[in-house]
């Protein structure tokens, strides 16, 4: 059974793909991922916060050491042991890099369009083999849904004039035309597309009436948002689209690579129940594909997306209506 697939112009082993969380904080979880059986490997994100706090900072003592202040001499800024959130991030790339055969992405999380991004060069010449981008801006109402999407576009702008390595953006999914600003993020140089990135919704707590953060792990349902829109670009994008988030089994992975998905990526079930959850996702994937007797992953990547259905023009709408009647 010929499972390869090529996302972002890499040619993977097979479409499993654990995506960024604190597994990959951990050499000894990488390593069981690969053996597992992952294709590939998506580390944590680095965020603009930690790089814009760091510059800050340094700035700021340099600055103080212009002025020949005594106390901030004392801090030594830039003592050879001194190791900022960057360096570690870039120490953990390298490490991961060694101990592993697979290829992995590095992350890059912030809103704003300022220089943090540029970062990424320090990635790339750190080994990573791609970059995802994940943008994750939250509008104010005085913005406009053209002026949102003009800023993602332009962080994109700025990390692909820093790297030539390739880039995947990771979405969330609101957005007025999710799909053209797919289409505006390829114009710009992104060799891929995550859909989607989950929202995580801040809870109330109604003793102190405060914002109490609260993470919740996906559910298999989540899934069918994904599946919805990979199905709408494939054959629309030239760019890698990769599913992520509710995949936790065979099922569901099948259902991506059918819509259009060139990977698929895991992480609450990794986090559930460890590496093993990928290993039974891809035996899932091989036996449902032995049973229908498909020889390659080529063979069914796309071949249910919305362009080879009968009415393309009425997918949506008619799909909408049937579901409705279905009750
Ligand atoms: C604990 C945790 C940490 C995560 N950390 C990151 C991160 O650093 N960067 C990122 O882009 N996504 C992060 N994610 C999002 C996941 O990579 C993934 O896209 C999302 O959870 C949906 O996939 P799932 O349903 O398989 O969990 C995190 C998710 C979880 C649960």
């Amino acid at each position: 059974m010929n499972l390869e697939t090529t996302w972002l112009g890499l040619k993977l082993k097979n479409p499993l793909v654990p995506s960024a969380s604190p597994l990959s904080r951990d050499l000894d979880m990488a390593r069981r991922l690969e053996d597992a059986g992952a294709a590939a490997l998506i580390m944590y994100s680095l965020f603009e916060e930690e790089i814009l706090a760091e510059e800050e900072q340094l700035s700021r003592l340099m600055e103080f050491q212009d002025l020949g202040h005594g106390e901030a001499d004392s801090y030594l800024p830039l003592h050879p042991d001194y190791r900022s959130g960057l360096d570690e991030y870039l120490e953990q790339l390298q490490a991961l890099k060694a101990a592993l055969d697979i290829p992995v992405i590095a992350s890059l999380n912030g809103s704003s369009e300022s220089g943090w991004v540029e970062h990424g060069r320090e990635l790339e010449q750190a080994g990573a083999d791609a970059l995802e981008l994940n943008i994750f801006f939250i509008p104010d109402p005085t913005q406009s849904a053209t002026e949102v999407d003009e800023r993602y576009v332009a962080i994109l702008r700025r990390l692909r004039a820093a790297v030539h390595i390739p880039i995947t953006v990771k979405l969330a999914p609101f957005f007025s035309s999710p799909g053209h600003l797919v289409l505006q993020l390829e114009q710009a140089g992104a060799n891929g597309v995550a859909l989607f990135n989950r929202f995580y919704q801040p809870d109330l707590d109604l003793d102190s009436l405060e914002v109490r953060p609260q993470l919740e792990l996906s559910a298999p349902h989540e899934a069918l948002l994904r599946l919805h829109w990979i199905g709408k670009l494939h054959d629309r994008v030239r760019l890698s689209l990769s599913a992520t988030g509710g995949i936790h089994d065979a099922e569901q992975a099948l259902k991506m690579l059918l819509a259009g998905a060139s990977v698929v990526h895991q992480c609450s079930v990794l986090l559930e129940q460890g590496p093993q959850a990928l290993t039974h996702t891809l035996d899932g994937i091989t036996a449902w594909m032995e049973d229908k007797e498909y020889a390659s992953l080529s063979q069914l990547i796309g071949s249910s997306c919305q362009q080879h259905s009968i009415d393309p023009e009425a997918w949506d709408r008619i799909n909408y209506l049937n579901t409705l009647h279905s009750y």
